[in-house]
Order: structure tokens, then sequence, then C-alpha cells
């Protein structure tokens, strides 16, 4: 083919593929505004949760919620790679607790290639709020039942979405992992929209 027409044929190719790519890098969050369409209030609460979903689904997320002792890393949720478990409180086994390892703060690696994950109290989520493999019907059933999230009303835990450190930080995970999607406030108003019409959970 003409040099020039290869050129043309490429740039043509090369812009929708730039497109999709930078909307894979942001995704966002629906405003709460944008379920005021659903007439029904528990249909409206459901939509909510699922929209919560595409947070509380996240790699980011469900690493630290796993369902064994062990926590999952990457977007693949892969096991660990130091084969640490959760010890009596969450915490590491004693010895070679979180924090041997994760500092108040991300730490970039030194080859420029990924970080490691810090926060002043980096722990695991307990066995009770397990979410890797639950659908998300099971995940908001659990997250709404104070025997197992921790004792917490609904108030709480819309505060715990819009504020708590470990929430947040999977909006800044530090080099080399994607964050979840939207923003740490609008996944609080979200919560608060979805309590306000009545907490209602997916069926699956
Ligand atoms: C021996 C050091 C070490 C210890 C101890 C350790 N970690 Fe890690 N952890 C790491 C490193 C390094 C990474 C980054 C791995 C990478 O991205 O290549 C990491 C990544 C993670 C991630 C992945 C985040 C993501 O979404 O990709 C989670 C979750 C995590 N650790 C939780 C814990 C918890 C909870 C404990 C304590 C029970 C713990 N770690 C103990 C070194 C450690
Ligand atoms: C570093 C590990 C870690 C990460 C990352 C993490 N959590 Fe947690 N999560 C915990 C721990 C520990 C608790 C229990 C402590 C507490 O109740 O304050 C918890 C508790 C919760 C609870 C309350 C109890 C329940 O019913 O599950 C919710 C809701 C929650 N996390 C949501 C999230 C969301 C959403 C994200 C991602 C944006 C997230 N967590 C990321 C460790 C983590």
């Amino acid at each position: 083919m003409n040099p020039g027409l290869w050129a043309l044929g490429a740039s043509l190719i090369a812009l929708p593929l730039a497109i999709t790519a930078s909307a894979q890098q942001a995704p966002g969050l629906k405003a709460v505004s944008s379920f005021d369409g659903i007439a029904d209030k528990g249909a409206r609460s459901v939509a909510l949760f699922e929209e919560m979903g595409k947070v509380i689904q996240h790699p980011r997320c469900v690493n630290c919620h796993p369902r064994t002792d062990r926590p999952n890393q990457g977007d693949a949720s892969t096991p660990h790679n130091t084969p640490v478990t959760r010890g009596p409180d969450g915490h590491g086994a004693p010895g070679l607790e979180c924090a041997t390892c994760h500092g108040p703060a991300n730490v970039a690696f030194s080859n420029g290639k990924g970080s490691i994950p810090g926060h002043p109290d980096w722990h695991l989520a307990p066995k009770s709020m397990a979410w890797e493999g639950a659908s998300l019907g099971a995940i908001c059933e659990q997250i709404k039942d104070p025997k197992r999230n921790g004792g917490k009303t609904l108030a709480q835990i819309a505060e715990h979405h819009a504020h708590d450190g470990l929430v947040g930080w999977g909006w800044n995970p530090g080099p080399g992992r994607a964050p979840v999607p939207g923003t740490q406030a609008e996944f609080g108003a979200l919560t608060r929209a979805w309590i306000a019409n009545g907490a209602k959970c997916p069926k699956v």
C-alpha cells in the first residue's frame, strides 16, 4: 500500500482506539439524579446499589475482603504474593504483620513498575465481611446485617463509604494499580440515596 494511505488508515483506526482506552482509564459513576426517572422506589434503590456495585465488586475492594485467611492482589485477584495470613485480628501473624511491609502511605517501587499499598491501619476485613466470589445481592445482604457488618447501622455504613480511609485508598491505590470508578464523595452520595430509598438489595 502507498505509505501515505497506510498512515491515513492507521490514524483512522487509532482514533477510536484512543477514545476507548481513555474511557477505560477513567470509568465514572452515575450521579444520584440519573436514577430519579425510576418511578418505583424499591427498583430505584436496587438500581442505586447496582451502581455502587461498580466500586464494591472492584478488585481494589474485594482483594481485601477475601473468603480465605489470605488477601488477594492485582486485577486478576491472585493470592497475595508472599503467603501472609490474617492472624488474630486481621493485622497479620505475629512477626509478619501487614505493617512489616505496608507503611502508612503507598510507596512506589524503585524500578518504576508498581507500588506497595500503604495506610496507617492497613489490615484485612474480617471473614464475616467476605465478598470474594459472592454475588452483588449476597454482598448487599451482608453489608446490611449488623451481625456480620461489625454492628453498623445503615447510617454508619453510609459514613464508612463516604469517609473511611481504607475505603478511600480505592481511589488512591498507588502507581501501577487501577483506581475504583468515580470519586469517594459520589460513592457516599449513592450510598445515602440507596438507604433513603429503602436499602433494597438486588435478587442475585
Ligand atoms: C512480606 C511483605 C508483605 C506483608 C507482610 C504483607 N504484604 Fe500485602 N503486599 C506486599 C507487596 C509487595 C504488595 C504489592 C504487590 C504488587 O503489586 O506487586 C502487596 C499487595 C497487597 C494487596 C494488593 C492490593 C491490590 O488490590 O492489588 C493487598 C490487598 C495486601 N497486600 C494486603 C495485605 C494484608 C491485609 C496483609 C496482612 C495480613 C499484608 N498484605 C501483608 C507485601 C506484603
Ligand atoms: C486494606 C484492606 C481493605 C480495603 C482495601 C478495603 N477494605 Fe473494607 N474493610 C476492611 C476492614 C479491616 C474492615 C472492618 C473494619 C471496620 O469495620 O471498620 C472493612 C469493612 C468494610 C465495610 C463494613 C462492613 C461490611 O459489611 O462489609 C464496608 C461496607 C467496606 N469495608 C467497604 C469497602 C469498599 C467499598 C472498599 C473499596 C473501595 C473497601 N472496603 C476496601 C478492609 C479493607
